[in-house]
């Protein structure tokens, strides 16, 4: 380790290369404001790295492959390529395109395989959460290289979008307190499994605040796939390493699998509120669904006029939120897999009469919220939820624009490092239902639909989206926070949109959760006053404060909003240490 001064200066170092090489780097308790164009993501050098691509001539989606790769090594709690993801396109020219870059269950993979003899789910390692049988086939790379190769400008080439990611890794960057403290945090998680005790731990030494931090074996990584391209993650050495590590610790994860490995594009989907038009993530997402959902159950309600942090507020959107969830877990799944009833489940008239019951003195109890089209209600048990994930948004210069999120699911994955790679894997088996009727990581329950099955995409509730108002793109945003992702993002775009907040506000302003089950309505550290929980309980509402195990915090909105001069405002979520917008 480097002598305390040194390291001292090699931070002083990294903020000068921030501030020196162009782009302004500001307080972020206001919006970036940037002509030409910005990127807002969950830390600084990973916005840092989009934006440089910008200024190399690149489009927005040139800089979220460069963004997307660059967290991987700076960001590693969420920033990944052994994870997954979704991506959503804008371009100027006209029309929008998602990458799905799901992971999807190994060949191997069956419907019972978390289950130990006894019929109860498995704890630890070998189950859905912890080691090398918790993770799906990774997408991010495929999904970045299918992405630049369709809406790439043409400008900048593979290797470049690759290069900030290597050198950050390769040349090393300065340990944020966050950072540190999150991988400290997981210390137990991480620690179980040998390589990444070494690499993500520092063999027990733990990184401080500030050092220098050299990934090496990461680099070597990001210099092959910039070498020989991205197929080299899923047939060449990179894949070589992934199949023998997961085979010499009964793995799921084979060669084929990763050969067989392919990202897809998907239709958007597109709703609309309030006269704005809104595109966003159709299945293996729930989140586009729930959220169009949600956005049309209020929508015939004056939501300006109940006031922001109003219990009436709060309590329509909880009512909303219940009814979402409900629909959620009974039909929402992988597309290829059984076919989800999107169309009915948006119809405008099955809305308003799945909202006719909504009774504005009275919440409906979860148990009683039948799904909407039909079926039984399942049994629920309270279970935590986990935070991670990361969601960046980026517009550039020509107005177009990305909102991408992807994930390892929780902290660090599956806690395992493959050997000599620093790719750290996902845990993203979670996302199935293992035993259906029980609620995942998340405390969600889901129902056989989304149960395992062999090359299948888990649900997810990411729900990168974008807003338009008379064809005009103003808002970029999305979240990490598992099933809070979708109400993070309802409640950013009824900020925008019923209350004209500023970008910065509609960010900033707490928010609510509610997901069905368990029946409880969670809000942000201190966010809520006592009469409003009064007013809420009186209302039959369970109401409770966020706890640290959950996430004080709900989300990291990482938004850029588009004005009517065209200016780009980027607005980088503060409940994220990190979290950074740089403009130009
Ligand atoms: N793993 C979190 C999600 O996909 O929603």
């Amino acid at each position: 380790m480097l002598p305390l001064p040194l390291r001292v200066l090699r931070l002083t170092l990294a903020c000068a290369f921030l501030a020196a090489s162009g782009p302004a780097l500001l307080a972020q308790r206001v919006a970036v404001e940037a002509r030409h164009g910005v990127v807002t993501s969950a830390h600084a050098l990973a916005s840092q790295a989009g934006v440089e691509i910008l200024q190399k001539g690149g489009n927005a989606v040139d800089a979220a492959v460069a963004t997307g790769l660059a967290l991987t090594v700076v960001y590693p709690v969420a920033g990944n390529i052994g994870g997954g993801g979704f991506m959503v396109i804008h371009l100027a020219q006209g029309g929008q395109h998602i990458i799905d870059y799901r992971e999807i269950a190994p060949a191997a993979a069956t419907r019972d395989m978390y289950l130990g003899p006894d019929g109860e789910l498995i704890n630890g390692p070998g189950s859905s959460t912890v080691g090398w049988r918790a993770s799906g086939v990774p997408g991010s790379v495929a999904g970045f290289a299918l992405a630049l190769e369709k809406y790439g400008s043409g400008k900048v080439s593979w290797a470049d979008v690759c290069e900030p990611a290597r050198r950050l890794a390769a040349e090393g960057h300065a340990v944020t307190q966050t950072t540190a403290n999150g991988l400290r945090n997981s210390a137990r998680h991480l620690g179980r499994f040998d390589e990444s005790r070494r690499v993500y731990l520092k063999d027990g030494a733990f990184w401080q605040t500030g050092d220098w931090w050299v990934q090496r074996d990461l680099g070597e990584t990001f210099a092959r796939l910039q070498k020989f391209g991205p197929r080299e993650f899923y047939e060449g050495e990179t894949a070589r390493l992934i199949a023998a590590a997961m085979a010499a610790n009964s793995g799921t994860i084979t060669l084929e699998d990763l050969k067989n490995y392919r990202a897809v594009e998907r239709e958007p989907l597109r709703g609309s509120y309030r006269g704005h038009d809104i595109v966003t993530m159709p299945p293996p997402s729930s989140g586009g669904i729930a959220l169009l959902q949600m956005l049309k159950m209020i929508e015939p309600h004056d939501v300006a006029a109940l006031g922001h942090d109003s219990s009436a507020k709060y309590h329509l959107f909880t009512e909303a939120m219940k009814r979402a969830f409900r629909d959620r877990a009974e039909y929402l799944a992988d597309p290829d897999f059984s076919p989800v009833p999107v169309a009915p489940l948006l119809d405008a008239s099955y809305l308003r009469q799945r909202f006719a019951d909504f009774d504005p003195d009275r919440t409906k109890p979860a148990a009683e919220i039948a799904p909407g089209l039909g079926k039984a209600v399942v049994a629920a048990v309270p279970a935590p939820e986990s935070l991670e994930t990361t969601h960046f948004s980026i517009v550039d210069s020509a107005g177009n624009a990305v909102a991408n999120t992807y994930t390892l699911n929780g902290a660090y994955g599956s806690g395992v490092t493959i050997p000599g790679t620093g790719i750290l894997m996902n845990n993203e088996m979670d996302d199935f239902t293992s035993k259906p009727g029980t609620p995942n990581k998340f405390g969600l329950i889901q129902g056989e639909v989304n149960s395992i099955a062999p090359r299948k995409r888990p649900l997810s509730a990411m729900t990168p989206t974008l807003v338009f108002k008379d064809g005009r793109l103003i808002l970029i945003t999305g979240s990490p926070g598992g099933p809070t992702i979708i109400n993070t993002v309802l409640q950013v775009i009824s900020n925008v949109v019923d209350f004209q907040m500023t970008p910065m506000q509609a960010v900033e302003a707490p928010r609510i959760h509610h997901q069905w089950m368990p029946d409880v309505l969670t809000y942000e550290k201190l966010s809520m006053s006592t009469d409003t929980i009064r007013a809420l309980e009186a209302r039959g509402h369970t109401v409770r404060m966020r706890q640290s195990y959950e996430g004080t915090y709900q989300g990291d909105a990482e938004t850029v909003f588009i004005d009517a001069d065209g200016l780009r405002h980027g607005a980088a979520d503060p409940r994220k240490g990190d979290s950074a917008a740089i403009g130009y």
